[in-house]
This record gives C-alpha cells, sequence and structure tokens, in this order.
C-alpha cells in the first residue's frame, strides 16, 4: 500500500484549474433560467427577491435568493443552495415549505465543482445554480 499525499498547494491548484474550467461555460448544462421561470418564480419572484404572486398565501416567507452570497460571506452557498433546493425526504417533516426538486432529476448529472469537487449534479439544477450565482447582489 503506497500512500501518496500531494502537497496541499498542488490540491489548491487542481481545484482552482478545475473551478476554471468546469463553473463560468457549464456546456452541458442547460440554461438555468429557463428552469428558474418555470420552477421558481411563483414564490420566489422574478426578479428572486421573494415577492412571488404565490408568496403571500405560503405559512413561510419564500427566502430572497439574490442575498445568498451576502449572506454567506460573499461567498455563494453552491452545495447548502443544491442541496436544499435537492431536497432530502427528511426536510418533509420539519415544517418546509418549499417543494423539493430532487427525483427523478438524479438520473442525469453533469460534473459541477462544489467545495473543489466534482461532483454529479443533476442536469437542470447545474444550469440552475449558474443563473442563481449570476443574480447574487
Ligand atoms: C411553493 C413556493 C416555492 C417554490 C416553487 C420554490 N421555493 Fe424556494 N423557498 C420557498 C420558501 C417558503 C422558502 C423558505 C424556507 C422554507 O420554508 O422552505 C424557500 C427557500 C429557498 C432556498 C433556501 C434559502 C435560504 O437561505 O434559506 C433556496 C436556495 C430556494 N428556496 C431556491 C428555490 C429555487 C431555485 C426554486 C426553483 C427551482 C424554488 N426555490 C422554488 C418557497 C418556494
Amino acid at each position: 500500500m503506497s500512500s501518496f499525499k500531494p502537497p496541499l498547494f498542488l490540491l489548491a491548484a487542481i481545484g482552482v484549474v478545475i473551478a476554471a474550467c468546469t463553473v463560468p461555460s457549464m456546456p452541458e448544462a442547460p440554461d438555468g433560467a429557463k428552469f428558474y421561470a418555470e420552477n421558481c418564480v411563483s414564490c420566489h419572484g422574478m426578479s428572486g427577491r421573494g415577492n412571488g404572486p404565490l408568496a403571500k398565501e405560503l405559512d413561510a416567507s419564500p427566502t430572497d435568493l439574490t442575498l445568498l452570497a451576502r449572506k454567506n460571506g460573499g461567498n455563494f452557498p453552491r452545495a447548502w443552495a443544491l442541496s436544499y433546493i435537492y431536497g432530502h425526504p427528511e426536510q418533509r417533516d420539519l415544517g418546509r415549505v418549499m417543494p423539493q426538486f430532487g427525483g427523478a432529476m438524479a438520473n442525469d448529472t453533469v460534473p459541477v465543482e462544489i467545495n473543489g469537487i466534482l461532483t454529479p449534479t443533476p442536469r437542470d439544477l447545474a444550469g440552475l445554480l449558474v443563473y442563481l450565482e449570476s443574480i447574487q447582489r
């Protein structure tokens, strides 16, 4: 058993290269704006600020999605946002109001860099992530 431990700076450099290659273009990802318009606008609103037409009728206020990065010290919380949108079965029992978007999506994935690791991510959500990052203020 040989255990090759690459130095940390090398891992960091690889992470940066992967991020640079995968994030801005993401050619396999579909148009996130379209997915957003079809699935999120009713609650989170056209601008993402949480003022969609359904918002008033919900028990919880839809989050202002343009502030996700600001609320996370200036970094878009990619892993967290994805897992929230995707959803977990347990969250149904925790008073979560927002629907879950996982399910059948899990079969069609593309690699997305999350916390420095290329992670299989549902294709639709990969596009959505690019869109959400683009509306941060
Ligand atoms: C039926 C209304 C509804 C729809 C549709 C909806 N959301 Fe939400 N969303 C909410 C509510 C309400 C919350 C506040 C937490 C909760 O109760 O689930 C929320 C929370 C979130 C959060 C967590 C933000 C935080 O900081 O807590 C994210 C991210 C999010 N929504 C993204 C999306 C995206 C992207 C879509 C479309 C794919 C979407 N939502 C569709 C109602 C909705």
